[in-house]
Order: structure tokens, then C-alpha cells, then sequence
């Protein structure tokens, strides 16, 4: 069984004994919670999440290790740090995209998060190289033992102050990689931008999705944002009383090195426009942001620019 079947089959397991309309009232609840950034939530409404946002932080993250496995060697990925780990959703994504990770250590502060990571993972084929640690993540003291450390949809529940702190933590270690995903807001965004600036002051490499390391060119009343398509269950549609089978969830992300190994031009950071004749393409340069017009006369740069997609990188 594909690995999505087995955690969908655990999610519908774990949800088995609840009542759909009550899981839809507390699912109602989350979105609430969330849309007023209240991070409190109950029991139930942590039940509604496993059904309603895990799937999408999965292929968020998903996406996210595949940029990282195309700009670096993931091989090298033997150990990894989950800072905030909540349901679990990096033992979904992180053995099937770092295929030599010996060790992936989840640190989450709530016990209900962390037990119900490890009821979801019970029939997992790599479970025996999870460790659980029921702490909070900002007593870590420092990252040297691990390869990447990964901070996903967790920013936004820690003051400016505490992230600086954490970057500083992860720049003075010897760990490789950082990884950090937000949800593709200005809010969101803000935090990686803030983060980006930190860790160029302090030398770090961008690997993705910024193809240099100069000023963010995005304008102050903008955000970098990109998205990912993912299906929706029956229970999922069901408690989001959606018509449609799935959903475009918005992310905003950083992945930052210590050496940098692979160089690119550009990404580009719309839908392309296709026109007739040519195709618009807007992307993030060295150079600042740039609306590039490719021709149907070039044909080979034509080619590619109709074959790609927002958020793709580009010569
Ligand atoms: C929105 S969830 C994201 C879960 C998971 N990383 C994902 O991407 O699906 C944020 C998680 O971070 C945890 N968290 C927030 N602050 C924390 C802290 N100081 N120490 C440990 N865990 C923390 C929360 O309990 C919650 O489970």
C-alpha cells in the first residue's frame, strides 16, 4: 500500500469512534481558530486537523523536500530534527524523499500531538527510526548531531525575539540545512523574510527558493508565495462542505546551507501567462524581479517556458 493509503487509513481509524457532525463543528472551530491566529486548541479540534490540515502541510512539505532534493545532496541527510513536530507529518514526507535518513528525532511540547504522531504511524515501514521527544523546542541547546533541522508551520507560534534566537542557534551549529515552511501569507511570509535577511547577514546560502542571496526583491506590500494541489478525501470535503475533490494550499518556505552546491537563474514567481505568440513569464533574479517576454521565435526557451509552473525554476 502507498504510504498516503496507510496515513489516510490511520486517520479515518483514528476517527472512526467520532461523529461526523461533531467532527465537522470542531473542524468549523479550527478554521476559526485559525483565521484569528488563537492557537489553543482542543483535544477535538486537534482531531479535526489530523483530517483537514495534515494532508495539506504533508504536500506542502512534500514539495518543499523535493526542491531541496533537486539543489542539494540528500544523501547526506542521515539525521533530522523536527522542531514542533505536531501529528507527526515529517515521518510521511521525510523517509520517502531522504533515502539514506537513519534517524528523524520529533520534538512537540503537546502530549496529545505526540501520542497521536504515534498512533498514525503505528503500520509506518520506518517507524523504528523515530524518536519522540515530549519537550519544548526552544530548550533545545544546540543542533550539532543533526544533518537538517525542520521548523514547519511552527514560526508563527513564537515571538521575533525567540526565532532570532533559534536561526543564531542553527548558525553557530554544524548542522547543514534548515528547512522552514509557513503558510503562504504576508504574515507567514514576513517571518521568512526576516529569517532570510538574518541568515545572509551571517554568510548562510540560499538553496531554494531565492536563486541568489541579495536583497528580497519583493515589494513591501507583496508576498513570495507558491502553492500546491492536493486531493481531497471524502471526510476532508466533508467537514470543509467542499464541492470541489481538491484544494490549493498556499505556502511560503526557505531552505537555507551552509555551502551552497547548486546555482540557478532564476524562479519563476507567477502563473505564466500564455499569449498568443508568446509566453510572460514573472521571475525572481540577482538582478531583482523581472517580466520576461519569451517569444514563440525562440523556440527552445518557448518550449520550456510553456512546459513550466509557478514556483519552478527557470534556466
Ligand atoms: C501548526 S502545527 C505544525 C505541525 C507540523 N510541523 C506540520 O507541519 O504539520 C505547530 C506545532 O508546533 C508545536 N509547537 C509550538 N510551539 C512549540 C514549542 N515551543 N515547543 C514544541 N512544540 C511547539 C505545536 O504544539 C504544534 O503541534
Amino acid at each position: 500500500m502507498a504510504l498516503n493509503e496507510l496515513l489516510q487509513l490511520a486517520i479515518e481509524k483514528k476517527l472512526f469512534s467520532i461523529g461526523l457532525k461533531n467532527l465537522q463543528k470542531d473542524a468549523k472551530n479550527l478554521s476559526q481558530k485559525y483565521k484569528q491566529r488563537s492557537l489553543k486548541l482542543s483535544d477535538e479540534e486537534k482531531l479535526a486537523y489530523i483530517a483537514m490540515r495534515l494532508p495539506a502541510t504533508l504536500a506542502v512539505m512534500q514539495e518543499v523536500f523535493f526542491q531541496l532534493n533537486s539543489f542539494y545532496q540528500t544523501t547526506r541527510i542521515k539525521k533530522l530534527l523536527d522542531l514542533g513536530s505536531g501529528p507527526g507529518t515529517s515521518i510521511w514526507a521525510a523517509f520517502s524523499n531522504f533515502l539514506s535518513l537513519e534517524k528523524l528525532t520529533l520534538v512537540e511540547q503537546d502530549p496529545f500531538f505526540l501520542s497521536l504522531s504515534k498512533d498514525l504511524s503505528i503500520e509506518h515501514p520506518d517507524k523504528n527510526k523515530v524518536t519522540w521527544t515530549s519537550k519544548d523546542l526552544r530548550k533545545i541547546s544546540d543542533f550539532n548531531e543533526f544533518d537538517l533541522i525542520l521548523l514547519s508551520y511552527v514560526m508563527n507560534e513564537l515571538s521575533h525575539e525567540e526565532i532570532k534566537h533559534l536561526i543564531e542557534k542553527w548558525v553557530k551549529s554544524t548542522s547543514e540545512l534548515l528547512v522552514i515552511i509557513e503558510p503562504g501569507t504576508k504574515f507567514g511570509f514576513e517571518n521568512i523574510r526576516a529569517i532570510r535577511s538574518q541568515l545572509i547577514k551571517n554568510n548562510m546560502k540560499i538553496v531554494a527558493p531565492c536563486p541568489h542571496e541579495e536583497k528580497c526583491p519583493m515589494q513591501e506590500n507583496d508576498w513570495c508565495h507558491f502553492y500546491k494541489r492536493l486531493e481531497r478525501s471524502k471526510i476532508h470535503r466533508y467537514l470543509k462542505e467542499a464541492d470541489l475533490g481538491f484544494e490549493d494550499e498556499k505556502f511560503s518556505y526557505l531552505i537555507a546551507s551552509k555551502h551552497k552546491e547548486k546555482e540557478y537563474l532564476a524562479r519563476i514567481l507567477r502563473r505564466p501567462i500564455i499569449h498568443k505568440g508568446h509566453v510572460q513569464l514573472t521571475l525572481c533574479t540577482k538582478d531583482g524581479l523581472k517580466n520576461e517576454i519569451i517569444s514563440q521565435k525562440d523556440k527552445t526557451h518557448y518550449k520550456l517556458a510553456k512546459s513550466l509552473g509557478w514556483g519552478d525554476v527557470y534556466v
